[in-house]
């Protein structure tokens, strides 16, 4: 089938992945420094899959390290790169943090990627890369504004090494996926996403404030220009997602792109207010979720959702699940994880 590198395969977007990587009969091989990330992660992919994916752990910032592991491995068909810091408020504290991990590891992996003949890279963007479009749904033609913050300005900056070094060499290959906003976790409620400390996420929020952990959630800002006032994000099941990386995957490995790099958004097509979320999740799990309506986020953009035009009709990808289904898989891993937890302190 072929060996995938998936590089932060423990995080939150890479361990959907890896399940479904080897639900269709890849291998895998996550690298991860666990930075943000924990190593029992594998245990609920192996629980699911029925396969414990071969796992390093080291920090690809560091060259000689990813060269070693290039070395050992030398059946890389592909790579998925997740591998990144991810806070927009931390990336505004301390930027060069954000510019050195994010980059550094990038272009030692595009290095490495040429010279020990890996076919292409699946690369996480995200529709941060859009600002506030003037126009939505956004497409993948609407420009690229500035970015609000160092993290975002790292996935566009990313964007462009990979494309000038795709440039630079015709024959390598490589597919940016831009996504909107994932939630949930997977069905089994045995892998999901894991914030450390207070999350800055909205559905984390939100299930950490059901399930009594967080006095209330504040909604930032009821005073937008949307039907209720509060903002509009474009909110994905993340197994969704994860499929869309195993259609780019494939794209790659059967050199189906129309050129040697592509850029896809993946989104629903659907914007959600940030009180749709509260009032869907509330009727789904009829858990009630205490809440404050609070001044705008910094840096937060009013509204954007997604055009999954491209994908639906280039991918064949569609984003198939519902809101209810995503929140209430949300919730079910927010159980089993607390549980979890509870036990293990016994
Ligand atoms: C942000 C980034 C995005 C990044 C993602 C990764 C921006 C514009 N977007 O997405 O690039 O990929 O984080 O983590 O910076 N909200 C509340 N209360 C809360 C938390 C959130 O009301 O406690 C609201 C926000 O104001 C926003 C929505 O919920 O309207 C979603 O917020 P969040 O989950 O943080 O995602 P984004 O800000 O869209």
């Amino acid at each position: 089938m072929g060996k995938i590198l998936v590089t932060g395969g423990t995080g939150y977007i890479g361990s959907h992945t890896a399940v479904e990587l080897i639900g269709q009969g890849f291998e895998v091989v996550i690298v991860d420094n666990l930075s943000n990330s924990q190593e029992r992660t594998l245990d609920g992919i192996e629980e699911i899959t029925g396969v414990r994916p071969l796992f390093e752990r080291f920090d690809l910032c560091d060259t000689e390290r990813t060269e070693a592991f290039f070395q050992k491995h030398t059946d890389i068909d592909a790579i998925i790169h997740f591998a990144a810091y991810k806070s927009v408020g931390e990336s505004v504290q301390e930027p060069l943090k954000y510019y050195r991990n994010n980059l550094v590891s990038l272009m030692n992996l595009l290095d490495a990627m040429k010279k020990h003949g890996v076919q292409g890279m699946v690369f996480s963007s995200s529709c941060t890369v859009y600002g506030q479009p003037d126009e939505l749904p956004v497409t993948e033609q609407a420009p690229i504004q500035k970015a609000v913050s160092p993290y975002g300005n790292t996935k566009q900056i990313s964007e462009e090494i990979i494309e000038d070094f795709l440039k630079a060499g015709p024959a390598l290959n490589a597919i940016s996926l831009r996504y909107f906003n994932p939630i949930g976790a997977h069905p089994t409620g045995l892998i999901g996403e894991l914030p450390l400390g207070v999350p800055e996420n909205l559905v984390p929020y939100v299930t950490q404030t059901a399930i009594g952990i967080r006095k209330e959630l504040k909604v930032f800002g009821d005073d937008y220009d949307t039907p209720d006032g509060s903002a509009i994000r474009d909110y994905l099941h993340v197994v969704d997602l994860a499929k869309a990386h195993i259609v780019a995957i494939r794209r790659i490995l059967e050199r189906k792109q129309k050129k040697n790099y592509e850029v896809f958004n993946l989104g629903t097509g659907r914007g959600v207010s940030v009180f749709e979320i509260i009032h869907t999740f509330e009727e789904v799990t009829g858990v009630k979720v205490n809440y404050v309506v609070t001044g705008r986020r910094p840096g937060d953009i009013e509204k954007i959702w997604a055009d999954p035009t491209y994908a639906n009709k280039e991918l064949g990808w569609k984003a198939e699940s519902t809101l209810g289904e995503a929140l209430l898989s949300a919730w079910k891993w927010e159980q089993y994880y607390r549980d979890h937890l509870e036990k293990a302190k016994q």
